[in-house]
């Protein structure tokens, strides 16, 4: 892990707005888990003025990208799964490689990596993808105009929000943003703890987008805007107006799979985060008898889940990239036949030796957000600059920062990165190619009714916190919001027999004693999780936000 992460703060105290208690009335108007307040007081009011989950989603995620400028974003992209009047789809709006991105592109003469060259500045972004994402959902399935939905957002942007302490802190996490090669600080850098923060250059944005439609940001003056950035300053970016104009959504089928009386639907490529909760949910489902009487996080409850997370990273690290470009083998990874056999060669009594593989490249900066409404249908969105606050770089004059999805590529395949793990040659860098995410936003239904919607931030923590979230609630039939709170662990076979603790929830001593007999180390991964989810029982929905982050439940009435 990088030193730069995230702490938390628990914010909700301040704002007095905590995952509410649920009531058992009918459903007005829907629900929100978002992982701040302003996230879901757009949706509220957009949810309030009869709009549907897609409405309150988009209005969201441009919300976020104001008043979340860690992650929220115009500048990024990411991935929305949907569940609209009882059918599913899944909405890739992934960043891609510019057309003139090549393999070779943040290595030194000696073919060794330059160290921050894909994760600070402007050879650092991909093609942006979310607002063409977010404009493709709302013209398929909005109730409401393009521009009452990107309201709340230019109402926050203008009129300003209030900045919380973790966002200040997220911000002291990241020099490498002061560094000089970014932008980064002529923008944030006014930003102050308890005072109003306003973006007038990104309000003005939005009002263009709002007018325009997306085409303001791939060919109008946004996109002038961003292009004057590209070639700003020392280093020139590699985004042309040919790639804006090129960029495409991909509309792909999300992954179902049945478990538990359940279908979950998740994240297909390029996300390695649906096929990994599938191999994750199954493996410990067909490892039952091993986990019986075990406690949760108990050490050997640790072990056993470690061993399982072991094998779905060596899969991942060997097979997953861009579907576009490579043969994803996406339907024997989550074969049953296949995964039994995996989950029966886990050892019970001691770690097996990692394979040579190992997961690709990831930043943990990310955020998601739930939705459902009165209709029955949810909205599942993770969306991303990467790093926090990506590549430091705002375009100027339109306010918004660009990502360092280039990041999420192996910058060389085969040789470790700076973290000491390697990544595969399917996620090798290639022009228009979209790298390997981890992203899982993921909508569990049960006879056709939705029963959660759930999501996270966390690089390749995503998709092991969206696991033992679900484990807690199926199988140990924990409340959503004390599942939320429970400490979580990670094991990504390498380093070799490392389980990493979040800050939130450090190991005690006693545990780190009982796995170092197991033949573990442990780990400070210096990271939260950020898990934002809605259960729906019967008609009421219960939203929680993770007492990590600054997140907000609310059902809307
Ligand atoms: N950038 C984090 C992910 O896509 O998984």
């Amino acid at each position: 892990m990088p030193p730069s992460i995230r702490r938390t703060f628990c914010f909700l105290a301040l704002i007095g707005l905590a995952a509410m208690p649920v009531q058992a009335a009918p459903l007005a108007a829907g629900a929100v888990a978002s992982p701040d307040r302003y996230g879901a007081l757009a949706a509220a009011e957009v949810l309030r003025a009869g709009g549907n989950a897609a409405d309150a989603a988009v209005a969201t995620a441009f919300a976020l990208a104001v008043t979340y400028p860690e992650a929220g974003n115009l500048g990024g992209g990411g991935f929305m799964t949907l569940y609209m009047n009882g059918k599913a789809y899944f909405v890739d709006y992934r960043e891609t490689a510019p057309a003139a991105a090549s393999a070779q592109m943040y290595l030194d003469a000696k073919g060794a990596p330059i160290t921050d060259l894909s994760l600070t500045g402007p050879l650092a972004a991909g093609v942006p993808g979310t607002v063409k994402g977010l404009a493709e959902i709302h013209a398929r399935f909005g109730k409401l105009s393009w521009a009452r939905d990107m309201a709340p957002a230019i109402h926050f942007a203008r009129d300003g929000f209030v900045v919380p302490p973790a966002l200040v802190q997220e911000r002291a996490d990241e020099p490498r943003l002061s560094s000089g090669v970014a932008n980064f600080d002529r923008y944030f850098g006014v930003m102050r703890t308890g005072a109003v923060f306003r973006q007038p250059d990104l309000a003005a944005t939005l009002r263009r987008i709002a007018k325009n439609g997306p085409a303001e940001f791939y060919s109008g003056k946004t996109a002038d805007l961003l292009m004057a950035q590209m070639t700003r300053g020392g280093a020139r970016g590699l985004i042309t107006t040919a790639d804006l104009a090129a960029y495409k959504v991909v509309w792909r089928e999300p992954l179902i799979a049945d478990w538990r009386g359940y279908q979950v639907i998740t994240a297909p490529p390029p996300s390695s985060g649906g096929i990994a909760l599938t191999q994750l949910l199954t493996m410990k489902q067909d490892a039952a008898p091993l986990f019986k009487g075990v406690a949760l996080n108990s050490p050997q409850y640790m072990h056993l889940v470690s061993e399982i997370e072991k094998r779905v990273f060596a899969d991942r690290a060997e097979y997953l990239g861009d579907p576009d470009f490579v043969k994803v083998p996406a339907v024997a990874l989550i074969d049953p036949a296949y995964l039994a056999r995996r989950a029966g060669q886990i050892d019970p009594a001691k770690p097996s030796p990692p394979a040579a593989v190992a997961p690709g490249l990831e930043k943990p900066q990310t955020t998601h957000f739930s939705v459902v409404d009165k209709w029955g249908n949810a909205a599942s969105n993770t969306y991303t600059l990467n790093g926090s606050f990506g590549a430091g770089v705002v375009v100027e004059g339109a306010g918004f920062l660009l990502n360092d999805e280039m990041d999420d590529f192996s910058v060389k395949p085969g040789a470790p990165n700076q973290f000491g793990v390697v990544g595969g040659a399917a996620n090798a860098i290639a022009p228009n190619k979209r790298p390997l995410s981890s992203m899982s936003p993921t909508i569990l239904t049960k006879d056709g009714a939705v029963a959660m919607v759930i999501g996270t931030p966390g690089g390749s923590r995503i998709f092991t916190s969206v696991f033992q979230v679900l484990a807690d609630v199926y199988d140990f039939h924990l409340p959503l919001s004390t599942a939320l709170a429970k400490p979580r662990f990670h094991h990504q076979l390498l380093p070799e027999n490392t389980i990493f603790f979040e800050p939130y929830a450090p190991a005690s001593k006693v545990l780190v004693d009982a796995l170092r007999v197991r033949g573990y180390r442990t780990e400070d991964q210096g990271y939260n999780g950020d898990i934002e989810a809605i259960e729906i029982d019967g008609q009421t929905p219960v939203p929680a936000a993770d007492p990590r982050g600054r997140g907000v439940g609310m059902v809307v009435r």
